[in-house]
This record gives structure tokens, sequence and C-alpha cells, in this order.
């Protein structure tokens, strides 16, 4: 056979081809399963060993030939027909885009509620502080006069968490521990809260393991329970935005302040709906006191002070204020709950009632 023609024509063929389909017919009809220079190798075994040299080189350099013409043609189509493609391609773009809900961004109660604390606080003279969420067992209970095997432990539900060390650690119960934190940095007058993640392992319609919490604590000379009794009142009038709103101060115990108080507000309930400042019931919604001696010795304050401090859950608060029903709802992540009790961004505390 004379492969020189054939090559010949092959490579011909393949130039002329003006589509992928026609190059691909080209590439089966000489090196398909039964092409002609496929059956050509074959048959190489047939052949007598002197030739079968010099021929199985010529067929090599062929099929090498073939498909080196083969892929560069093979990319020129390929160019041509996507380049096609582009040109006839048509977007109109007078289409109607597809239509999506568009949920404005709303700030969660809980931030908006802490903001507006913070303000008020920030108004009344406090400084802001922090501490950490996982304390250890002197911040968040020795310091504060809970001493192990005190009853007060057990109120709190902690949990513990795993330390490397032999440091008792736990997820803070409460904010007090920031008490301790600022009074040991001894720089005195102190006036100073906290707002802040706390954890206790409780879980109901009133109770989530994990919620916030505010503390203040002011200390300087002569600091009395009278002035506690005017901050709480001014903190809680500013806050629910009631100027008539009644406080009632009952006695209570924590272990970190002497005398100690829960402070209740009064409200009434008209169909279902809790209202504020109004009417003969009343609502506990803060802890406070004096600074028990303990806590001073305990964080090294060694000048003659006294202090007064107070702690309150901020749910509680913003259920209060903004009338949502149930505490669990806070850390549901329901799109369509902080669609509605969800705070615009930009919304100012308005003060203008005062
Ligand atoms: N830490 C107390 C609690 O979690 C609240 C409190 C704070 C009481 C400060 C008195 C003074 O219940």
């Amino acid at each position: 056979m004379n492969y020189d023609k054939i090559i010949q024509s092959a490579l011909k063929e393949v130039e002329d081809s003006n589509s992928s389909e026609k190059l691909e017919q080209v590439r089966i009809k000489y090196f398909g399963k039964n092409g002609t220079f496929t059956n050509a190798l074959k048959s190489l075994s047939t052949l007598p060993i002197e030739e079968k040299k010099s021929v199985g080189e010529k067929l090599n350099g062929f099929k090498n030939l073939f498909f080196s013409s083969f892929s560069k043609k093979k990319n020129q189509i390929e160019n041509l027909e996507i380049n096609k493609k582009l040109e006839n391609d048509f977007i109109d773009l007078s289409l109607p885009a597809r239509e999506v809900n568009f949920i404005e961004a709303k700030v969660h109660p809980i931030s908006h509620t802490t903001n507006e604390i913070v303000n008020i606080l920030g108004d009344m003279g406090l400084s802001y502080e922090e501490g950490p969420d996982i304390e250890d067992d002197f911040h968040n209970f020795s310091a504060l006069n809970i001493p192990e095997n005190h009853p007060a432990r057990q109120m709190h539900d902690t949990f513990y968490v795993k330390s490397k060390t032999h440091e008792t650690l736990v997820l803070r119960t409460h904010t007090s521990p920031v008490q301790i934190r600022s009074l040991k940095k001894n720089k005195l007058p102190l006036k100073i809260f906290a707002p802040g993640r706390t954890y206790r392992c409780d879980s109901d319609m009133t109770h989530t393991p994990m919620f916030h919490q505010v503390e203040g604590l002011v200390v300087d000379k002569d600091i009395t329970f009278a002035n506690l009794k005017w901050f709480v009142e001014s903190f809680c009038k500013t806050f629910f935005e009631k100027n008539d709103l009644k406080l009632r101060f009952r006695p209570s115990y924590f272990p970190f302040t002497e005398p100690s108080a829960e402070v209740d507000i009064n409200f009434k309930k008209e169909s279902g709906k809790i209202i504020i400042g109004e009417g003969d019931k009343w609502m506990e919604i803060l802890g406070c006191g004096l600074v028990h001696p303990e806590v001073f010795r305990m964080s090294g304050v060694k000048q003659d002070v006294t202090g007064f401090a107070f702690g309150m859950g901020i749910e509680r608060l913003a259920m209060l204020k903004y009338g949502m029903p149930d505490l669990r709802d806070f850390f549901d992540s329901d799109l369509r709950w902080l669609e509605h009790y969800g705070f615009s961004f930009f919304e100012k505390t308005d003060l203008s009632w005062r």
C-alpha cells in the first residue's frame, strides 16, 4: 500500500474539515477501530522482520504527523465554534430580575436592650467594664463571700469547665465576679457597670442555660443605702420611661451584700398584657445591696470605703418593657420573631420624655 499517498490525503482531509464532527469522522476513518492506519499497524506483525521495522517507523511517523495537525485543527475549530456561539447568544437585559424577599436587618432585642442600659448607666456616670465568661472559683464564688460548701452555691446550678490545672473553672453564674476584678485594680472611687453573658444549668419557660445580666458597682467614701435607692429608682424610671413608676425594696439575702434587697416594680395586667408602672401588683426585677466588708477584704481594698452593688437580668427587662411572653424565643433564631420583635438600626434611645 502506498502509505505516503494515504497520509497526504489524510492530512488534506484534516485541513479541509470545518466542524468538530467532520474532523472526528476523519480521525475515525484513519485511526478509528477499523481505520486505515489502525489496520496497517495491526498487520505489522504479519510482515517479515526486515520490513516490520521500516514500515513500523514510517507508520508511527505518520501517526504523529496526523495527530499533531489533528489537534491543531481541533483547537482552531473549537475556538471558531465558541466565538460563533458567543456572537449568537443573546442576554435579554430587559427581563425583570427574579423576585427576592429582602428582609430588613433587625437588631436583636437583647442587643437593643443592652444598648439602652449602657446608654442610661453611662449617662448616670458609670463606666463600662467586662470580665471573662469562663471564671475561676475565686472570682465567681469565694471572693464574693460564697466559700466552699456554702448553700448559696447550690442556688447557682453551676456549669463546671474542665481545666488543665488544679484550678476550678466555671461558666460564670452571674456578672458579680466583675465586681472583684474591678475592685482588685484598686482605683477608688469606683463607678462601673458590666453587662454580659451568664450561665446556669437550668431550662424552662423562664430560664435558659445562657442569659444576660448587668452588674453595677459604686464604691466611695460614705456610700449609703439612700444612694443605692436613688440610683436604682432613677435607673428604673428612665429605663421603663415612666416617671411615676413605683418601686418596692424587699429585704433579701445575697452573701456579697449586707443589707441586701430585691427590688419590685408595680404593674397591672390588662387583657393578658402586662403594663408596667400602673396598678398595684409587684414584679421583681433586680437584686442589690451594700457591698459586704468581706468582698472588700478579699479584693484587697484597704481604704475606708463603702459601696452599693446591683445585678439584673437583661432578658427579663426586655420582656417587661417590650411585652415578649416567652424567654426561650430569644435564642431560637426564628427570623419571623426577629422581624416582629427586632429593632431597626439607627434607632436611638428616646430620652425626650424626661
Ligand atoms: N449576682 C446576683 C444574682 O445573680 C445579683 C446581685 C448583684 C445581687 C449585685 C446583689 C448585688 O442573682
